[in-house]
C-alpha cells in the first residue's frame, strides 16, 4: 500500500502536492485544478478541485488505482466538514484517533467532522474504479456573505463545527445525491457554462446531502429495503457495462430478483427517473466521454452505446447538452490548453558557449515553426529548459531533447498543462550566467529576481532539484504577472 502525506490548508497547493508525490499532471485554472494521471505506475484518472467560494472547495475522485493508497490528510488550525459521496466502488475512512476504519460503499453519504488538526486517513482500493464527491467546508473561512447564505443552510452541523466536537453520520442507500453528484464527478467543462454546470451541481449535492441527513429518522414511505435498493444498484453498474445491448425492463427484472414495479419505484427514488430515462442518460453521458477522449466516428460510438440512429442520437445528446456532437467535440478539442514540460539536465564539459547560443538560435526558429515557445538557462554546468505549446509537439521535442547527446543526467521537474503560456514570442530564449544574466531582452523584473534567487552559495544550490523548483516558480510569477 501507498501512503501520501499532505499537510496543506490551501487547496490548490495540497493537489498540486499530490500530483508531483504521484507524478501526476497538474492543471491549473481560474477557480479550478486538476490532477491527471496518465496510466503511470500509480494508476489512471483525473481527481479535479473546485472552489466556489473561500470557505468551501469541491474535490472529485476517478480514478482506478494500481495500488490501494492511502492519503493522510491534515488541515492545521481547522475543522473541516466533510460532505463525502460514493458514487462508484468504496474506500474506508478514518480519523487518526479512531480505531476501526468504517467503510463507505457506493451510493452511501458521509458526513464527517473533524476535530481541530485532526489527521483524517482515506484509504482508496487497488484494481477497482472509484468516484467520489468530496465537499468540504472550512468553517473559519465561511463569511456570511457566502452563497446562498450557505452558513445558516447548514445549521446543527455548523453549531457543531462551533462547539469544535467531532461528529459522522453515514446515511442510508435511501437518497437523492447521486445524481448530483455525478454531474460533479463527470462533467469535465472548463469554460465559463462547465463553471456553471459545476457550481449548480455542488449546491444540489450538498442539498441533497444534508436533505439525506435531516430526513434520516424521518419514516421512509418507500417500500424497498436497503438490500433491494442494493440490489439496484449493482444493476446499475451492469447496464452501464453493457449499454451497447438493448435491455427490457423484463430483463433487468430478472436480473435483479426485483419485480418490474418495484424496479421502477426504486430507480425513481435513487434517481429520480424511470428505468428508460436512467439508461438513456447513460449512454450520452458515456458518448460523452468517447467524444472527448477519442477519435472514433459518431457511428461507432452509437454502436458502443446501443443507438441506432445517427440522428435520434445527435438530436438526444443535443437536448440534453446543448450542441451537436461533432459541435460539442470541436470545441471540446478546441480548448485545448498549453502544455508545458520542463527539466533539468548536465551540460556536456566539451560543450562551448559559442555551441550554446548556436543550439539556442536553432532551436528558436525549430520550435517558432511548431508553436512552442520557452527558455534554456545554462548556470554552472547546469542546464534547466522550460518548453510550452501543443502538447504532442512538446511530447515528441522532449524526447529528441532526450536522446541528445550534448547533456546528460536529465531529470524531469514537471509537466502539465496551463492556461497561459509563460513566453509569448520567443521559441527559444538563453538566460546564461557567463555574463551576470545581464544582456539579454527579457523581463527586468525576472532578471532581478534570479540575480537574488542565485545568491548564497550558487554551487551548492545548484545541485538542489528544489532549487530548479525555484526557479520555475519565479520565471512563471515574473512573465505572467
Ligand atoms: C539542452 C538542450 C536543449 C534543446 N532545446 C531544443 C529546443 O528547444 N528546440 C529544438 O528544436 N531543439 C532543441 N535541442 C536540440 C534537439 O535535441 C535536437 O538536436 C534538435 O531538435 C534537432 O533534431 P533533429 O535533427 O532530429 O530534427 C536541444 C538540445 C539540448 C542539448
Amino acid at each position: 500500500m501507498k501512503t501520501i502525506k499532505i499537510n496543506e490548508n490551501r487547496p490548490t497547493e495540497h493537489l498540486r502536492k499530490l500530483a508531483l508525490q504521484m507524478d501526476a499532471d497538474f492543471e491549473e485554472g481560474f477557480g479550478a485544478s486538476s490532477l491527471q494521471l496518465k496510466d503511470n505506475r500509480y494508476g489512471e484518472g483525473y481527481m479535479n478541485l473546485y472552489e466556489p467560494f473561500p470557505g468551501m472547495n469541491v474535490r472529485t475522485y476517478n480514478l482506478i488505482l494500481k495500488e490501494e493508497l492511502s492519503l493522510s490528510l491534515t488541515e492545521h488550525g481547522y475543522s473541516p466538514l466533510y460532505l463525502i459521496f460514493c458514487i462508484e466502488g468504496s474506500y474506508r475512512h478514518r480519523y487518526a484517533s479512531e480505531k476501526q476504519e468504517k467503510t463507505v460503499s457506493q451510493g452511501r453519504n458521509l458526513i464527517s467532522l473533524s476535530s481541530k488538526n485532526e489527521e483524517h486517513l482515506m484509504t482508496l482500493p487497488a484494481n477497482r474504479p472509484i468516484k467520489l464527491s468530496v465537499i468540504v467546508l472550512l468553517r473559519k473561512n465561511l463569511n456570511h456573505e457566502s452563497r446562498g447564505n450557505l452558513v445558516s443552510v447548514i445549521r446543527d452541523i455548523v453549531m457543531k463545527m462551533d462547539e469544535g466536537e467531532s461528529y459522522q453520520f453515514i446515511g442510508g442507500l435511501k437518497n437523492n445525491i447521486e445524481r448530483h453528484a455525478k454531474i460533479l464527478v463527470e462533467n469535465r467543462r472548463t469554460d465559463l457554462a462547465g463553471k456553471l454546470i459545476t457550481e449548480a451541481a455542488t449546491y444540489a449535492t450538498l442539498a441533497a446531502q444534508l436533505d439525506d441527513h435531516d430526513n434520516e429518522n424521518k419514516a421512509n414511505e418507500l417500500d424497498v429495503s436497503d438490500s433491494e435498493l442494493d440490489r439496484v444498484v449493482k444493476l446499475c453498474s451492469y447496464i452501464s457495462q453493457n449499454l451497447e445491448r438493448p435491455h427490457t425492463i423484463r430483463e433487468l427484472a430478472h436480473k435483479s430478483g426485483l419485480y418490474p414495479k418495484k424496479l421502477q419505484d426504486a430507480f425513481q427514488y435513487l434517481f429520480n427517473e424511470s428505468v428508460a430515462t436512467c439508461i438513456k442518460n447513460m449512454k450520452l453521458e458515456k458518448s460523452k466521454v468517447l467524444l472527448e477522449t477519442t477519435d472514433i466516428s459518431i457511428s461507432s460510438i452509437c454502436d458502443q452505446i446501443g443507438i441506432n440512429s445517427k440522428s435520434y442520437y445527435s438530436k438526444i445528446f443535443k437536448e440534453k447538452y446543448g450542441s451537436l456532437p461533432k459541435d460539442y467535440r470541436f470545441s471540446f478539442n478546441k480548448s485545448e490548453n498549453t502544455f508545458e514540460l520542463t527539466y533539468k539536465s548536465k551540460a556536456q564539459l566539451y560543450l562551448s558557449d559559442t555551441e550554446v547560443a548556436e543550439l539556442v538560435a536553432n532551436s528558436d526558429s525549430a520550435n517558432k515553426k511548431l508553436g512552442i515557445t520557452g527558455c534554456l538557462i545554462h548556470f554552472g554546468d547546469e542546464f534547466f529548459q522550460l518548453i510550452e505549446g501543443p502538447k504532442s509537439n512538446v511530447l515528441k521535442l522532449y524526447e529528441k531533447i532526450n536522446d541528445d547527446n550534448r547533456h546528460t543526467n536529465i531529470e524531469l521537474l514537471w509537466k502539465g498543462v496551463r492556461k497561459e503560456r509563460v513566453f509569448d514570442d520567443w521559441g527559444l530564449i538563453l538566460i546564461s550566467d557567463r555574463r551576470g544574466f545581464e544582456d539579454h531582452n527579457y523581463s527586468h523584473e525576472l532578471n532581478i529576481g534570479m540575480k537574488s534567487l542565485v545568491q548564497g552559495d550558487a554551487k551548492i544550490a545548484i545541485r538542489d532539484l528544489r532549487f530548479w523548483q525555484r526557479m520555475r516558480h519565479l520565471i512563471i510569477d515574473r512573465m505572467t504577472d
